[in-house]
């Protein structure tokens, strides 16, 4: 995971990598550093925990020089610490590298190293790969102009694994070399300066020119600007772009948490994924993105959702969405099985894979699985720059705008009502007659209005969390379309609040889960009036007469209810296929609270990152 930033122009690199680096905290937050080179040589400062620590380390010394890099970790291969923070050095200590990704064979690098006679200071994989470029550098002829790039790309033809990374040397005191594969690196064109980053968010505020480097892409850049090379010398040029991202996007204004701002604007986010999305003559959705003609689409006769975590929850909703709209079998796989095991896929089978930040690694390694195999994949995918959203033959973008906290909560919502829209336009198709569709369009209309209504009981959800603040563990349960709640709301729970936290399936409560039942565990019920609720209702039963306390997430005039359950968060009155967007609202609040409540670090909690760049 981690974050990459570099600079080099006519500034004072420092405040603007520090500044890009709190934009990639969301990469990974365990550790970080920054090496500047200036006149004298080679500067550096790291430091373990978030970049606050770095910031004021550097209040007391700062760095001055114009070329720079720096890096925000999330520890893969030793532990977090002061030493093991990245930028590293070679052994001369002239050379010094960002790295993201994972150096697969760096134990035999590191052996033939040491045979050489160096001798390492960390346990980490980047610190062979800096010794690696620098054994390389010192070989290389002192008259080659560019020995930095060749030591670069002679190291990473011994590498096996993947790295995004940006190197300097002292001795080339105006030279920075990046090189990709696997793990994002974008390069950023200003004016007299450039930027290579892991993200566009790190450099948007500066430029907003940017090109996105392939796999074995290796770029160099000098005070006269940059020239690419590529390790499988392939001669294709930097296509060059204009991003349209608004930095002031990411600001967190007057709330206390990027989390709970997320929460906020789902009556927007909502809008945006479908604004321009339905056609209220034909009663349909129109997903122009999908690259599919009618009669392909007609074709499906298979859909195989792929994602990790919450993406993969809105995909299990998604799966029940799209089966009792349009009838078409949908299988749902953690892209991490579905990279490894042999799918049977077949021409009408589509694969859609779902990714908020478009970068986790397991999910583009399914993507690639099921492309090398001939299938077509789709994305459902929020960051338009990612490259998911590169290498998918099309998909729907969120446009939810930028989510920096690490917990998913707009993106999850999107994702969801995205699958209304797709069961739309497949039912339509297939069995779904217009005023059916006619109905679906007004449901879909009509949710804007529903969060917000929703989102009004957010002091009364703080209250009720106030009350079990007490609680070592939790159980969420759901039925159908409600089941992917039930695991969310779980999911959200315990990675914010460190409370342990399941969800299930409603009716297996009887089959093992109601052993952990007790005063001290209680139980959110997602039940909504459906289908479901009678069911529903006779397991909150069950937990009652075992002294277990109930949530309830309810329709709204529901008051049976209240016989039932302890606590009750109301919905407003939905279909099933849009009551998941609805009813997780509350779970997210409920969960968010609860961490305020309990201190807990809301937007950076522990362990997480945001992007999980490694499989
Ligand atoms: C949970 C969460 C993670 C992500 C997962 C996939 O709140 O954020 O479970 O959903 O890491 O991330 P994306 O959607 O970026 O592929």
């Amino acid at each position: 995971m981690c974050g990459i930033v570099a600079y080099l122009g006519d500034k004072e690199a420092q405040p603007l990598l520090l500044e890009g680096l709190r934009r990639l905290e969301y990469r990974g937050y365990d550790s970080s550093g920054i090496a500047v080179l200036n006149g004298k040589g080679l500067e550096i400062t790291k430091r373990v925990g978030r970049i606050d620590q770095l910031e004021r380390a550097l209040n007391s010394h700062p760095l001055h020089g114009s070329l720079g890099i720096s890096h925000t970790r999330w520890a893969t291969h030793g532990k977090a610490t002061d030493i093991n923070a990245h930028p590293h050095t070679d052994a001369s200590g002239k050379l010094a590298i960002v790295h993201n990704g994972i150096i697969e064979n760096y134990g035999v690098l590191k052996k033939k190293l040491q045979d050489k006679g160096l001798q390492f200071r960390t346990e980490t994989d980047t610190e062979v790969l800096a010794y690696l470029i620098g054994f390389h550098f010192d070989a290389l002829d002192v008259e080659t102009g560019n020995r930095l790039e060749m030591a670069v790309m002679e190291a990473l033809r011994e590498v096996t694994g993947t790295y995004g990374l940006v190197a300097v040397h002292q001795d080339q005191p105006d030279v920075m070399v990046g090189a990709r594969r696997g793990s994002p690196l974008v390069l950023g064109i200003g004016q007299h300066e450039h930027f290579l980053a892991s993200d566009t968010a790190a450099i948007a505020a500066h430029t907003q020119t940017v090109a996105h480097l392939r796999d074995f892409d290796v770029v160099t850049v000098d005070r006269q600007g940059y020239r690419l090379k590529s390790l499988t010398h392939n001669k294709a040029g930097l296509e060059i772009s204009q991003i349209n991202y608004d930095a002031g996007e990411a600001d967190l204004g007057d709330f206390p948490h990027y989390m709970l701002k997320e929460i906020f604007e789902q009556t927007l986010s909502i809008q945006n994924a479908v604004r321009g999305r339905l056609n209220l003559e034909e009663c349909t959705a129109q997903l122009g993105g999908l690259n599919l003609t009618p009669q392909e689409l007609r074709e499906i006769d298979r859909i195989v959702i792929t994602g990790c975590g919450t993406a993969l929850h809105a995909g299990l909703v998604g799966e029940y969405i799209i089966e009792s709209l349009a009838h078409v079998p949908v299988e749902i796989d953690w892209a991490s099985e579905f990279r490894l095991r042999n799918s049977p896929l077949d021409r009408r089978t589509l694969v859609l894979a779902i990714s908020q930040s478009g970068e986790t690694e397991d999910t583009l390694g399914a993507l690639r699985e099921a492309k090398r195999k001939g299938h077509r994949v789709l994305g459902i995918c929020n960051n338009v720059a990612s490259t998911l959203a590169r290498e998918t033959d099309g998909g729907v973008y969120m446009y939810a705008g930028p989510e920096i906290s690490v917990a998913a909560t707009k993106s999850f919502t999107s994702q969801v009502v995205i699958f209304v829209l797709l069961g739309l336009l497949l039912g339509r198709m297939r069995f779904l007659s217009a005023s059916q569709g006619r109905e679906m369009i007004a449901a879909i209309e009509a949710l804007p209005d529903q969060i917000t209504s929703i989102l009004k009981q957010s002091d009364h959800i703080r209250r009720i969390a106030e009350k079990y603040r007490d609680i070592d563990s939790m159980l969420f349960f759901g039925r159908q379309m409600q089941y992917g709640i039930a695991l969310e709301g779980a999911l959200k729970m315990k990675e914010i609040t460190y409370i342990h936290a399941e969800g299930h399936p409603t009716a297996e409560l009887k089959h093992g889960i109601i052993a952990l039942v007790d005063e001290k565990t209680p139980s959110v019920f997602l039940c909504p009036k459906d289908g479901a609720y009678d069911k529903n209702v006779n397991n909150m039963q069950q937990v009652k007469a075992r002294k277990g306390s109930v949530i309830a997430v309810a329709t709204e005039g529901d008051e049976d209810i209240l016989q039932h359950a302890d606590d009750v968060f109301y919905i407003p009155e939905a279909p099933e296929y849009t009551a998941p967007i609805l009813s997780v609202i509350p779970l997210q609040l409920f969960a968010y609270h609860m961490a305020v409540i309990l201190g807990r670090d809301v937007d950076k909690p522990r362990n997480l990152a945001k992007s999980v760049t490694v499989p």
